[in-house]
């Protein structure tokens, strides 16, 4: 049997077959048992009538001497059930029923039961020996009494297979619906959410798999846990040294005369800037996947998306179409996740895209958020894996890889599906990503 065979059948198949071997088994013991105690009566039955027929054979066959081949009155009137011959000591036929047929019951005249291959005979003596009777009772209506003895022990499997197997099912399904409730509170956990799983309800044999699963949940949450403090606590620590070592390059920098000098100094700025921008995203990566990405109460996001782009507008003037809905967009996601989320894609936009070339971004009545910019296509193996921290595709910018990483945490966080497109919707090349910012109820990983 294949390992991962559904338990619901092999359960339900094995235990039909189970009560339905057993009661055939019960059927034919039964059967066996019936057949030896319908013989048994039968025979009884035949001894009996032979015993009464013989003496009013006697009797009658006496009262008539000369009547010897004399068909007496039968057994039962038209169709005889019982036939029988009386013979004498040297086997001559001396009397017989109406339909006895003489060929039956042979030559022989021992006392008892013997069988033919049509017949049960039965024969006895009277008068010391000189008259003997056989009586003759057909195998056939044996047979008939004991197939409608046989057919009456199995009929009941016709029925009894399919209800047990329906009955066994359906109980089954309802044993482990539990266990589907659990396996799907299971597959909710992930980064966002490693609360322990509910087991009370779940049926005792399963109760250990809860607790290991707990407690691999307990691990991986305190694992996590301490990841993430790192990472913020190192970044948070980094940010102070990171500010005075860039503001001391800077001095340096406005007083030196030397040119090649402040070439020099320009470049460790660049790299402490860079630097420092590392380590503000792996704070916000940190953040991101504490959670925390849904509020209590709906916010309007639409300033808050002006807003930023104001910021960047103001950096790079003219480029960013904005595509803004009449009304408000309340919506749970937490303001400071949403606009972080909003940063890292309008700055890859910006950053990624054709220089000079707009960037679309759209905030639809809907609450679907779109940014899209013109670029070169991006390959589907690469855009498979872009939402992974420290992974970029095929661009000369600076950055190091964590902006999608802090947007995928954010959505996973708030249960929204993120996607990324290359070729953008509707162009031959360029990269399109949309999302909408009503999360839905319940967060996946
Ligand atoms: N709007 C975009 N257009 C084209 N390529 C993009 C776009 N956004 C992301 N990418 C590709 O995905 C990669 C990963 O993006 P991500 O934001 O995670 O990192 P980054 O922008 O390179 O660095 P960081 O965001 O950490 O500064 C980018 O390096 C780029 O190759
Ligand atoms: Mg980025």
């Amino acid at each position: 049997m294949s390992t991962n065979t559904s338990l619901k059948k092999s359960l339900s198949i094995g235990l039909t077959l189970g009560v339905s071997l057993l009661w055939l088994f019960d059927a034919i013991t039964s059967g066996l048992v019936v057949q030896k105690e319908m013989n048994e009566s039968f025979d009884k039955a035949l001894k009996k009538s032979a015993q009464h027929i013989l003496p009013l054979v006697i009797t009658d066959s006496f009262k008539q001497q000369n009547n010897d081949k004399l068909g007496i009155p039968t057994l039962e009137n038209d169709d005889e059930y019982l036939t029988y011959v009386v013979k004498d000591q040297q086997g001559n036929v001396l009397l017989r029923s109406k339909d006895a047929n003489p060929q039956i019951f042979g030559e022989d005249l021992k006392i008892g039961f013997s069988n033919t291959s049509t017949h049960r005979i039965y024969t006895t003596s009277a008068l010391e020996h000189h008259v003997y009777i056989a009586v003759a009772e057909p195998l056939e209506h044996r047979e008939e009494d004991l197939m409608e003895a046989a057919i009456a022990l199995l009929l009941p499997l016709l029925f009894l297979a399919p209800i047990s197997l329906l009955g066994i099912w359906w109980i089954i399904r309802l044993s482990l619906r539990k266990v589907v409730i659990f396996q799907h509170a299971i597959e909710e956990r992930g980064a966002g959410n490693l609360s322990p799983v509910e087991m009370e309800k779940l049926p005792k044999e399963f109760k250990p798999i809860a607790v290991a699963v707990n407690r691999l949940l307990e691990r991986l949450r305190r694992t996590l846990e301490a990841e993430r403090s790192f990472t913020a606590n190192s970044a948070h620590e980094l940010r102070t040294p990171l500010a005075t070592a860039l503001a001391k390059v800077q001095r340096i920098k406005s007083i030196t005369q030397d040119e090649q000098l402040k070439r020099q100094i320009a470049d460790v700025e660049s790299s402490l800037k860079s630097l420092s921008k590392q380590s503000e995203k792996l704070l916000e990566l940190a953040k991101a996947e504490g959670g925390g990405a849904i509020s209590q109460q709906p916010h309007n996001l639409v300033p808050i998306l002006k807003m930023i782009v104001g910021d960047f507008s103001r950096q790079t003037p003219e480029r960013i179409k904005l595509t803004l809905p009449t009304g408000d967009i309340n919506s749970l996601l937490d303001p400071d996740a949403f606009a972080i989320l909003a940063r890292n894609l309008i700055e890859n936009a910006l950053k990624h895209g054709r220089a000079n070339r707009p960037v679309e971004v759209s905030l639809l009545e809907d609450g679907t958020l779109r940014v899209v910019n013109e670029c070169d296509l991006v390959a589907p193996q690469d855009l498979a894996l872009l939402r992974n921290r420290f992974v970029r595709a095929n661009t000369t910018a600076s950055g190091s890889g964590l902006g999608l990483a802090i947007v995928d945490a954010i959505t996973s966080g708030a249960g929204i599906a993120l996607q990324l497109k290359s070729p953008a919707a509707g162009k031959q090349d360029g990269f399109e990503v949309e999302l909408n910012v009503n999360p839905r109820t319940g967060s996946s990983d």
